[in-house]
């Protein structure tokens, strides 16, 4: 028998050298048992007689036989060894060593090892993304610099592979996340991994979980509810450190009433804004010919575009992307620095928020048709750094060209406008997004408008609770954009 000790539960370089060794040596899966030992006191690396410590030399040594296995499976790995299952360290080497004289093992849907395995990937990524949706932080008192803890019960061994996620999310503020599996923290430079910890630990109440509560009960839609889709996007486990999950019974108990009140009140008539747009539409959808009539059109349109002169400073136009029959379009402003080198929208920071806005709002980004107001990056140089600018109207007005054209072939729904930069460019007249926001508008070509925050102007805000809670408010009117638009 060959016994293996991990350093930790997620250890994968640990079972990945190992395993290699195993099967190396024709070491067949029944003969090997794996074990976790953190102990700081038991022997080190090496010191097992019959046993393959890890982590261990990657390469086979001398005389061994070297093998390679699929890039694919090395990914499954990766995520069931976050499973709380007591075999997956066993399940994972059984499928490697028969991936031998089974190639095409990995891609079988029916084979039992690998039916388990998928589906314990799947349970990991779902306990990823709950973690990424339902951590909330809280400010700690009394610490000289402003600093937030979160407590969290993972379903899965999770902590340290989100850790990133929340690093880049929060990348301005000191925070750790404890979890009875480890701990994580930022200092706004590195993240840093601990033991886990106890639910003690973490402080409870402050001025946020008010906000989350006051938040929760102003959005909470009672024409909307499904008591069983809510239990499903928002599980009762994670209720216990969610503060608006305290508000949960009695706002369903309430609503049933409040949704026969929503019922009973008149839709709104389109304003003479929005009239006025529609005769605006008509008239530009009549200007001349070359009109695209594909996206490939819009795309090649849009890389010789010189309707402005934005494309002197720009490295390429960035056209909108997404399926071509989206039913939902979302309309930011211009491409930024990333989007420029990239020639993709919604890419660099503002586009890992809108992804994360959207998971979190059940919307999936791949799809969503996804462009913007101006199709080329405008700024300034300071020093090596490109400094965003605001795109002038006369700019906005020359690329309303393409994306007219876009609407015309996508055929959209619902259109989102990502700030007033998209408002005024989908409507045709300034908008103020403090206004409009979260309005339902009727737009001329049957699709409907509702004008949002745009994922910048949140990262931008300096104070957290503002940001907190504009943050939320931009999830929540994604949801609802996704449920107009059949998505969500
Ligand atoms: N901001 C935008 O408006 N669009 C992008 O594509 C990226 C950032």
């Amino acid at each position: 028998m060959r016994v293996v000790r991990l350093t930790s539960e997620v250890d994968f370089a640990g079972w990945r050298s190992a395993a290699r060794v195993l099967r190396t040596e024709g070491v067949e899966p029944h003969a090997v048992v794996w074990t976790v030992e953190r102990d700081l006191f038991s022997p080190p690396p090496g010191d097992g007689v019959d046993g393959v410590d890890a982590p261990r030399s990657t390469s086979a040594s001398q005389g061994e036989k070297a093998f390679t296995v699929p890039a694919a499976f090395l990914e499954l790995a990766e995520q069931v060894i976050l499973h709380r299952a007591a075999d997956r360290f066993s399940l994972l080497y059984r499928i490697l060593w028969r991936l031998e004289h089974t190639p095409h093992l990995i891609e079988n849907p029916a084979d039992p090892d690998m039916a388990r395995a998928r589906d314990m990937a799947k349970a990991v990524s779902r306990a990823a993304h709950k973690m990424k949706a339902f951590v909330r932080f809280r400010l700690i008192e009394g610490a000289a610099k402003e600093t937030y803890a979160a407590w969290f019960e993972p379903a899965h061994r999770v902590t340290e592979a989100t850790a990133p996620f929340f690093a880049r999310r929060f990348s301005n503020m000191d925070w750790t996340i404890l979890t009875p599996d480890a701990c994580v923290a930022w200092d706004g430079e590195r993240l840093m991994v601990s033991e886990g910890a106890d639910p003690a630990d973490a402080p409870s109440e402050d001025a946020q979980e008010e906000l989350w509560r006051t938040y929760y009960a102003s959005i909470f839609n009672p024409a909307r509810l499904n008591p069983r889709q809510m239990r499903q996007e928002m599980p009762k486990r994670y209720w216990r450190n969610l503060p608006e999950a305290a508000l949960i019974p009695a706002l369903m108990e309430a609503a049933e009433t409040r949704a026969a009140a929503m019922v009973r009140t008149p839709p709104r008539p389109p304003s003479d804004r929005v009239l006025k747009a529609a005769q605006r539409h008509a008239r530009d959808a009549s200007f001349g010919g070359g009109t695209p009539t594909t996206l490939e059109a819009v795309e090649a349109g849009v890389s010789v575009c010189r309707r402005c002169e934005l494309w002197r400073d720009a490295t390429q136009g960035v056209p909108g992307a997404g399926p071509s029959n989206s039913p939902l379009m979302f309309v930011g402003e211009q491409p930024g620095d990333q989007e420029d080198l990239a020639g993709s929208p919604f890419v660099g920071p503002a586009g890992q928020l809108f992804d994360r806005a959207l998971a979190e709002a059940g919307v999936p980004r791949e799809r969503v048709y996804v462009t913007n107001a101006v199709k080329h990056f405008k700024h300034e140089a300071r020093g090596k750094r490109r400094l965003h600018k605001t795109p002038a109207q006369g700019e906005v007005n020359a690329c309303r060209w393409w994306l007219d054209a876009e609407r015309r072939l996508v055929r959209p729904r619902v259109i989102v406008m990502l700030g007033a930069t998209a408002a005024f460019s989908v409507m045709g007249q300034p908008t103020r997004v403090a206004e409009a926001r979260g309005q339902i508008l009727p737009l001329p070509d049957q699709a409907q408008g509702l004008v949002t925050f745009h994922p910048a102007y949140l990262l931008r805000l300096p104070d957290p609770a503002a940001r907190l809670t504009a943050y939320l408010t931009f999830v929540e009117d994604l949801r609802r954009a996704g449920e107009l638009s059949g998505l969500a």
